[in-house]
C-alpha cells in the first residue's frame, strides 16, 4: 500500500494541510475563488489537482487566502484516528467563519467523506458538501445544489473512474517534479487498513493517458514524475485497440524511454507484487530512480498473518536481498505499525531485528489505530495498551534514527547526480535537490549558473539524519 500512504512516502512531503495555489495561473481571470487544504497521502494531494481542474472549468480559481474564497474544501484522510481529529478541528474553525459569512460553502472530499458519508452533514452540521474520491466530477452539480441551501452528497464508489481524461492543474508546483496517478483503490484488504473501504476497488488508468500526461509535463519543463497508486506493482492495462497488455514493469519502461532527462519514481509497492521484471527494468534504465518504498508493517510472521499481508518475515527479507542483488545501490524505505492486536514483546523485537536486517534508509512509523469497519476492528481486540504501543513505537523510531544516520554517513565522500528542485528554505545561497536514492542534498549555488530542473554532480561532505550537505563538482 501506501499512497496513504497510501500514503506515498517521499522524504520531502508537503506540509499536511498546506494550501495550494496554482503556479503561474492568473487567478484574477476567475470570477469565483476556492481554497483547498489536503491531508494524508500523496494520492490526496494529487486528487486535489484533479479537483482544481474540474473547478477551473466552472470558473473557480484557486486562492491561498481562505478569507477571499467562496468555497473551502478539505481533502481528507481517514488512515488513523489522529488524522480525522485534526481535520474535525479544522472544520470547526471554518464553521465559525461561516457564521460570519453565510454564503460560504464548506466541502469535505476524500476518505473521511467516504467513511462518514452524511454524518458530517446531518449530525454534526459541519459541512455543506460531501464528496467521495470517485465522485469529483459531480462537484459542480453539488456546488449548485449547495448554493440553493440543500445538503449535497455524492459518495458513490466506482469500479472504473480513473479521471484519465482530466489534466490536473499543478498546485504549488516547483515546476520540476510532479505526481502522476496511475491507478486508484486497493484490493488487498490488509486487516488494519480503511483504504479499501474509502477508495474502493483497484483499477488502473489507461497507459496512453498516463504517457500523454507525462509527455505534456516534459514539454512544460518537468524533470521528474512519481507514478502513484496504492499498489503500483499490480498496475495492469489491456488496450483493446492494439490487443496488448501493459504491466507495471512495461509502463515504467515506456515512461523511462520518453526522455533521457526525465526521472521516474513510483510509490507504493506491496512486497508481494513487486516482481523481478520490475527490478530488472529499474536496473536497466539510469533514469528510473533507485529507490523502493516497501512497507513491512511488522517483522513477525504471526502478526503479518493477522494483518493479512500475505507474506512471512522470511519472504519479505528475501525480497530485500533480491532488491539489493539486482540493484546494489537501491535505497529502501518502509512503513511500520507498532502494537497491532495481540502483539507480544518478542514479536515487537522481531520488528526491530527485521529493521536491522533490512538496514532501511528511511521509515514511516505509526502506532496501531483501530479503524471502524476494518477486518481487524471486526475480528480482533485492540488489546495492546496505548503506553505500550507508544513505547514500542519510540524504540522503532530510535532504531530507525540510527539506521538513517548510518545510511547518510556512508554517503560522505560519494558524488551523486542531483536534480535541482529549488532554493534551500534555510539559506537562499544554497540549492536543494534529490539524488536517485531519494535523499535530499543541499549545496552552495557557488559561482555556477544552474537553475531548478538542471542536473548537477554533488560531492557529499557531511550529513545529518535527514540531509546530505555537499559541494557541486565539475
Ligand atoms: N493504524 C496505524 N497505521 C496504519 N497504517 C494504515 N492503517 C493504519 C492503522 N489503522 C499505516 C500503514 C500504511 C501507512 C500508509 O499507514 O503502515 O502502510
Ligand atoms: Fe496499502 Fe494494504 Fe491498505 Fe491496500 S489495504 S492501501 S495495500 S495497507
Amino acid at each position: 500500500m501506501n499512497v496513504f500512504e497510501i500514503p506515498t512516502k517521499l522524504h520531502d512531503e508537503k506540509r499536511q494541510g498546506e494550501a495550494y495555489a496554482p503556479v503561474g495561473q492568473e487567478s484574477a481571470l476567475f470570477h469565483k475563488k476556492f481554497y483547498i487544504e489536503s491531508y494524508g497521502c500523496q494520492m490526496n494531494f494529487s486528487d486535489s489537482e484533479i479537483v482544481a481542474s474540474i473547478l477551473h472549468q466552472e470558473g473557480f480559481g484557486a486562492t491561498r487566502q481562505f478569507e477571499e474564497a467562496s468555497l473551502i474544501l478539505l481533502n481528507t484522510c481517514s488512515i488513523r484516528e489522529k488524522a480525522e481529529q485534526t481535520i474535525r478541528k479544522r472544520l470547526t474553525e471554518f464553521r465559525k467563519i461561516k457564521e460570519q459569512k453565510p454564503d460560504l460553502l464548506i466541502g469535505v472530499l476524500g476518505c473521511m467523506a467516504e467513511r462518514l458519508k452524511t454524518k458530517l452533514l446531518e449530525e454534526e452540521k459541519l459541512v455543506d458538501i460531501v464528496v467521495g474520491p470517485d465522485a469529483y466530477r459531480s462537484l459542480p452539480a453539488l456546488i449548485t445544489e449547495a448554493e440553493t441551501g440543500q445538503k449535497a452528497v455524492n459518495v458513490l464508489l466506482s469500479r472504473e473512474e480513473t479521471y484519465a481524461d482530466i489534466s490536473p492543474v499543478r498546485l504549488d508546483s516547483n515546476g520540476v517534479t510532479a505526481f502522476v496517478s496511475i491507478m486508484r483503490g486497493c484490493n488487498n484488504m490488509c486487516s488494519f487498513c480503511v483504504v479499501p473501504f474509502t477508495r474502493g476497488r483497484e483499477r488502473s488508468r489507461s497507459a496512453n493517458s498516463i504517457i500523454e500526461e507525462i509527455k505534456d509535463l516534459v514539454e512544460k519543463g518537468f524533470r521528474e514524475v512519481t507514478l502513484l497508486g496504492q499498489n503500483v506493482d499490480s498496475y495492469y492495462w489491456f488496450d483493446e485497440s492494439t490487443n496488448t497488455t501493459v504491466n507495471f514493469a512495461q509502463l515504467l519502461e515506456k515512461v523511462a524511454l520518453l526522455h533521457p532527462l526525465l526521472r521516474v519514481r513510483f510509490s507504493t509497492s506491496h512486497p508481494k507484487d513487486i516482481t523481478d521484471e520490475v527490478l530488472y527494468t529499474m536496473a536497466k534504465y539510469k533514469n528510473i530512480c533507485k529507490y523502493i518504498h516497501l512497507p513491512i508493517q511488522s517483522g513477525n510472521t504471526r502478526i503479518l498473518q493477522l494483518m493479512n499481508r500475505t507474506y512471512s518475515r522470511e519472504w519479505y527479507l528475501a525480497k530485500v536481498d533480491r532488491i539489493k542483488e539486482i540493484i546494489p545501490d537501491c535505497a529502501i524505505s518502509t512503513d511500520i505499525i507498532s502494537g497491532f492486536c495481540t502483539e507480544t514483546e518478542e514479536e515487537h523485537n522481531d520488528t526491530l531485528s527485521a529493521m536491522e536486517y533490512a538496514q532501511y534508509d528511511y521509515a514511516y512509523m505509526f502506532f496501531y489505530s483501530e479503524r471502524p469497519g476494518t477486518l481487524a476492528a471486526r475480528r480482533f481486540t485492540d488489546d495492546v495498551p496505548e503506553e505500550v504501543k507508544k513505547r514500542r513505537l519510540q524504540e522503532i523510531i530510535n532504531l530507525q534514527n540510527e539506521l538513517s544516520k548510518k545510511s547518510n554517513e556512508k554517503d560522505i565522500g560519494k558524488t551523486f547526480e542531483v536534480l535541482i528542485e529549488g532554493e534551500s528554505k534555510k539559506d537562499a545561497t544554497f540549492w536543494k535537490g534529490r539524488n536517485s536514492q531519494n535523499k535530499m542534498l543541499v549545496f552552495p549555488k557557488a559561482h555556477y549558473n544552474f537553475k531548478p530542473g538542471d542536473y548537477v554532480n554533488v560531492q557529499v561532505e557531511s550529513a545529518t539524519q535527514a540531509t546530505l550537505i555537499g559541494q557541486i563538482v565539475a
